[in-house]
């Protein structure tokens, strides 16, 4: 089959053939309808060979969607060509987090090797993918694969960060957003549909920051040295209520905790290599300071029953495999609107 590997440390990705897996006992062979480019690839593909955690060659893609192609033994109650999407941040599934759903947070991940496809497992970006037990699969019923498969981290992700800061974000709050690319986009989608906060949108680019007003960002300011005194003043100098920085560079993360109001969550969603100071007086009273990682499988689904009453939608361009090179391109150039999604199978 074909897959798009990264090979070696500091070149592009490249579409190879490679085996086509068998499913071992208790695993899952999907064929890949959908696999989703997200930024963290970019940033993978950018570590040094001692900062890289993974070996390579590594199949990309830890957004995926599939039909089930084969079973291994043991597996039930899944059908031959049900559609589902992947929970990505697989844990042991045993632990007191993966028993809450938390898989993302398991105890025993790294002790027992285990890595979400894509991030150090094989990921969706190929014909065929092994998902290594059923409950990683999301039922996707009537949504659309090609539409959907990003909401398995760019939906999951700001979710789960905007969910923890929903006391904050009552009438009257204001929400800011750094970056409204592929989980920015969704984040102010997900802030209009569970908050009436005002929602303020920050990018360095023009046209993300028109996809964000098209979303339904109330209002949208270039993220500059002067962005974080804008949204003072447009908040009679209170600040916002909670700062999601869907990019988390040093200079978003400086924006993000000039933004924040008394008693506010700053959210560092993006890994940008950026920190921020917390200490008395560094920044407001009582500001608390995040730095989520992916979201719960229950979160998976309630964000999928957003997207099927239409509260929520990702904006996607499709590529073919062989093209998916030309997709990691045109994401380093900054020129994706919203989502990269692949269609391995055409
Ligand atoms: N914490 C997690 O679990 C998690 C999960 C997924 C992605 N991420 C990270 O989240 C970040 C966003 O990922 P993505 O796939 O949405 O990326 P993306 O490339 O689709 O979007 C990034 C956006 O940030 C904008 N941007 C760049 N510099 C900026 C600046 N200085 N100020 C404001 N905007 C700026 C870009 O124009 C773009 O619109 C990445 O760092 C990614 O690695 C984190
Ligand atoms: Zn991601
Ligand atoms: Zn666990």
């Amino acid at each position: 089959m074909k897959a798009l590997q990264y090979r070696e440390i500091g070149t592009a990705p490249a579409v190879v053939d490679v085996p086509t897996p068998d499913p071992g006992p208790g695993e899952v062979l999907l064929r890949v309808t959908a696999a989703g480019v997200c930024h963290s690839d970019s940033t993978v593909m950018s570590w040094s060979a001692e900062e890289l955690p993974y070996e390579l060659p590594l199949t990309l893609g830890h957004e995926g969607a599939g039909t089930v192609a084969a079973v291994g033994d043991g597996v039930k109650d899944v059908a031959i060509g049900e559609s589902f999407a992947v929970y990505g941040p697989q844990g042991c599934g045993r632990c007191i987090k993966c028993a809450a759903g938390e898989e993302n947070y398991c105890r025993r991940a790294v002790e027992l090797g285990i890595n979400p496809p894509g991030l150090g497992s094989p990921g969706a970006m190929a014909e065929y993918m092994i998902v290594p037990d059923a409950r990683h699969l999301v039922p996707l019923g009537n949504l659309d694969p090609v539409r959907n498969v990003s909401l398995t981290d760019a939906g999951l992700t700001p979710y789960h960060a905007i969910k923890r800061s929903l006391p904050k974000l009552t009438p009257g709050s204001t929400a800011v957003v750094i970056g409204t690319g592929g989980l920015g986009h969704v984040a102010v989608q997900l802030l209009r549909a569970l908050t009436s906060a005002r929602v303020i949108a920050l990018d360095v680019n023009e046209e993300k920051l028109s996809l964000a007003l098209q979303v339904g960002a109330h209002e949208a300011i270039i993220s500059d040295e002067k962005a974080a005194q804008k949204v003072k003043d447009m908040t009679g100098g209170v600040g916002a209520q909670a700062v999601f920085d869907c990019v988390g560079a040093p200079p978003t993360v400086a924006t993000a905790g000039e933004c924040a109001a008394v008693d506010s969550d700053v959210v560092l969603v993006g890994i940008g290599g950026g920190t921020l100071p917390v200490g008395f007086g560094v920044l407001p009273f009582e500001v608390s300071v995040r730095s989520p990682y992916w979201g719960s499988r229950d979160e998976l689904i309630e964000v999928f029953e957003l997207a099927r009453h239409g509260s929520i939608s990702v904006q996607v361009e499709t590529y073919s495999l062989d093209d998916a090179p030309r997709a990691y391109e045109r994401l380093h150039e900054g020129r994706i609107r919203g989502r990269a999604v692949i269609l391995p199978n055409g």
